[in-house]
């Protein structure tokens, strides 16, 4: 795996001049999406003197725009510009913008160097760190892409003072999922802050402990292929919770999807793992007093069943989960019946008060 500087600060401009100098790169991109490109871009070039000369590359915003024109699009641009094997890209944006920009530097002339600059708590705490670059393709999310580390990660909570409370939340559920699977300590720590209150200095260092557990997790196992799943606690249950949600025509963030698949997987967790119910109905009031809660109802069951039975997470036709016998303790790879996976969802409604 390649060395990754991971750097948290709130002096972005400051990190960005000397990482331009001392990669010494010729021509340097900076990938934006409309969005970042209005509301973080100026600022940005206007403290960061070694981006002056910077080629800017936009696209649409969206998970929507994720697409192989895009790409297509970007890639036009680093060769119009005439980028080659010495040029920077940074991606400055969302998770939409660190995949797809990802996905694009690592295959331009077979890699570019790229450093993600993640401007939502989503992205700080997930997307931008971990190396998994992409697109979605034929409808399918994330289809197409290489496991491909940015070469630096600037972390900062200085973007997210404008960006509305739900997308707090929502990254901070990704944050909740990495301390179950760490620490009570660090669990404890997170229950007891109110992100509303957006001090962004006890955020920073909350979120540098965060990213600390994914990137620990991602380096033992990189590519996936045992340990890395733990990162998918939340998301069999979180997933088809956002499908079903989407197919309903009303699209749910994705930490809320994850907040309350974590309740359903912690629900399994205690029927098949013995997780604490103390700690399980803890969890579930913290859910339920920031998240609300999914509105589900038994005649749902069959259409979660099918959408959970299409993860791509499953190896067989079992459906897979990540379950914990305690907080920090992860058992990966286990699988549920269908009726134990109605029980959970029955549980769950009553833990969030349907
Ligand atoms: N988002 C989970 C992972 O990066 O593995």
């Amino acid at each position: 795996m390649k060395h990754q500087d991971l750097l948290f600060t709130n002096d972005v401009a400051a990190e960005l001049d000397k990482i331009v100098k001392d990669y010494g790169a010729p021509l340097t991109f900076i990938l934006v999406d409309e969005n970042t490109r209005h509301h973080v871009l100026p600022r940005l070039l206007s403290s960061a003197t070694a981006l002056s000369d910077a080629k800017i590359i936009t696209v649409k915003p969206g998970d929507i725009n994720k697409n192989l024109d895009s790409l297509a699009l970007i890639w036009s641009e680093l060769q119009n510009g005439g980028a080659n094997r010495r040029s920077l890209m940074i991606n400055l944006g969302g998770g939409m913008v660190t995949d797809m920009g990802g996905f694009a530097a690592s295959t331009f002339k077979r890699g570019l160097r790229f450093v993600n600059i993640p401007t939502t708590l989503l992205s700080a705490v997930d997307a931008a760190v971990g190396g998994k670059t992409g697109i979605n393709f034929n409808g399918l999310k994330n289809e197409v892409g290489v496991f491909n580390e940015a070469d630096a990660v600037i972390i900062s909570t200085c973007y997210f003072s404008t960006l509305p409370v739900e997308e707090l939340h929502s990254g901070y559920a990704e944050m909740l999922k990495h301390g179950l699977i760490d620490n009570e300590e660090n669990y404890n720590r997170l229950l007891s802050y109110r992100i509303e209150d957006a001090d962004s200095g006890r955020l920073l260092s909350l979120l540098r402990e965060s990213v600390m557990v994914k990137r620990r997790i991602v380096e033992e196992d990189p590519h996936e292929h045992g340990i890395r799943r733990a990162l998918n606690l939340g998301h069999t249950a979180g997933h088809a919770f956002e499908s079903l949600a989407m197919r309903r025509g009303n699209p749910i963030p994705h930490g809320y999807a994850v907040a309350w698949g974590c309740v359903v997987e912690l629900v399994l967790s205690h029927m098949k793992a013995g997780f604490p119910s103390s700690e399980l109905q803890r969890f579930a009031r913290y859910v339920y007093d920031n998240y609300g809660s999914m509105h589900v109802t038994c005649d749902d069951y069959p259409e979660i069943l099918e959408l959970m039975h299409h993860d791509k997470k499953n190896i067989s036709n079992e459906i897979n989960f990540t379950l914990l016998s305690g907080i920090g303790e992860i058992m990966i790879d286990r699988t549920a019946t269908e009726e134990e996976i109605k029980t959970a969802l029955d549980i769950f409604r009553d833990l969030t008060h349907q």
